[in-house]
C-alpha cells in the first residue's frame, strides 16, 4: 500500500481503511490531504479485492474543517478559478464502492461536509457535528447548506448553519444525520465490521443500491422510482442474483462471485 503525508491507508481483508492523519491541525482539510483521500479512493476503487471503504479520523477530530490558515488570504479570483473548495472533494461523492464515515470528536465545517459525502455516518458517542463557517465570516462550501437540510430537515439545518452551534452524537442520531452511535473506543472496529458485512455481498448490487438511494436526493419521485425499477430489472442479469436466490431456496449461504 502506498504511503501518504496526511492519510494512513490500511486494509482489513476486503475493507479499505483511510485514516486522516494531520493531528496537529485536528485533521484540517488542506488541499494535499483531500487530494490524498482521492488518491487512496482511486486505489481502493481500482482494487477488485476491496468491497467497501471506511474513512475515519482521530479520537479528538474526524476533521475540524477546511484549513483556515490556507483560506484566510484567498482572493475571490483564486477561489473562483481554482473551483475552491470542491475541486478535489467530489471524489468522495463519485466513489462507486460503499464508503462509511466513522466519526469521533469534531466533524466541523468541511469535516461535517466530508462525512456527509460518504454513504452513511457511524458516530462515536463523542462525535460533534457543526457548520461553524458563519463565525468565520463565510458559509459552508462543500455541501453543508444542501446535504445537511436533506439529512436533518430545514429547521435544524438552518439553525445549525446560522448559529454555528455544535450537535452531539445523540442528537445527530435522533435527527437522522448518523446511522448509529457506538462507544468511542469501538468505533473503528465497528465500522470495519459493518463494511465487512457490506463487502461480503455482490459488489455490483451494492453499487446499484448506492446509485438508487442517491437518486432519491437527485430526482423527483417518479424518476427515482423508474430508475429503481430499471436497475432492479438489471439485477436479474447478474449471476449473483441467481446465486443469492438459489442459495436461499437451497437453505445454504450464498457464494457471490462478483465481490
Ligand atoms: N484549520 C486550520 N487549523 C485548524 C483548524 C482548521 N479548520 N481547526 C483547528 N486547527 C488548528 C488550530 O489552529 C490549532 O493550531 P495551533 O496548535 O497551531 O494553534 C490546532 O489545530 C488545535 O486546535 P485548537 O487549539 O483550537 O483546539 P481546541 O481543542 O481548543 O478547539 C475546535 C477545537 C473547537 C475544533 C477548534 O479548533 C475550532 O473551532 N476549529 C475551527 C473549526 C471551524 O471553524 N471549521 C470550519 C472551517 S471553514 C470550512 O470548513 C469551509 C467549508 O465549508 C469547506
Amino acid at each position: 500500500l502506498p504511503t501518504y503525508r496526511f492519510v494512513i491507508v490500511d486494509r482489513r481483508a476486503r475493507v479499505g481503511l483511510i485514516t486522516l492523519n494531520r493531528p496537529q491541525q485536528l485533521n484540517a482539510l488542506c488541499d494535499e490531504l483531500v487530494s490524498e483521500i482521492g488518491a487512496a479512493l482511486d486505489a481502493f476503487e481500482a482494487d477488485d479485492s476491496i468491497g467497501a471503504i471506511v474513512i475515519t479520523g482521530s479520537a479528538k477530530a474526524f476533521a475540524a474543517g477546511a484549513d483556515i490558515a490556507a483560506m484566510q488570504a484567498l482572493s475571490y479570483i483564486d477561489a473562483y478559478r481554482g473551483d475552491f473548495i470542491t475541486r478535489n472533494w467530489e471524489r468522495v461523492k463519485t466513489c462507486r464502492k460503499p464508503v462509511i464515515a466513522a466519526v469521533a470528536g469534531y466533524a466541523l465545517g468541511g469535516g461535517c461536509e466530508l462525512a456527509m459525502m460518504c454513504d452513511f455516518i457511524l458516530a462515536a458517542d463523542t462525535a460533534q457535528f457543526g457548520q461553524p463557517e458563519i463565525k468565520l465570516g463565510t458559509l459552508p462550501g462543500a455541501g453543508g447548506t444542501q446535504r445537511l437540510p436533506r439529512a436533518i430537515g430545514k429547521a435544524k439545518a438552518m439553525e445549525m448553519c446560522l448559529t454555528g452551534r455544535l450537535m452531539g452524537a445523540e442528537e445527530a442520531e435522533r435527527a437522522g444525520l448518523v446511522a448509529r452511535v457506538v462507544p468511542a473506543d469501538g468505533l473503528v472496529e465497528e465500522a470495519i465490521a459493518v463494511a465487512t458485512k457490506i463487502a461480503a455481498n455482490s459488489l455490483p448490487v451494492a453499487m446499484m443500491i448506492k446509485e438508487a438511494v442517491n437518486r432519491a436526493f437527485e430526482s423527483g419521485l417518479q424518476d427515482g422510482l423508474l430508475f429503481e425499477r430499471r436497475t432492479f430489472h438489471a439485477s436479474f442479469g447478474l449471476e449473483d442474483q441467481k446465486e443469492g436466490m438459489s442459495a436461499f431456496l437451497e437453505k445454504r449461504p450464498p457464494v457471490f462471485r462478483h465481490r
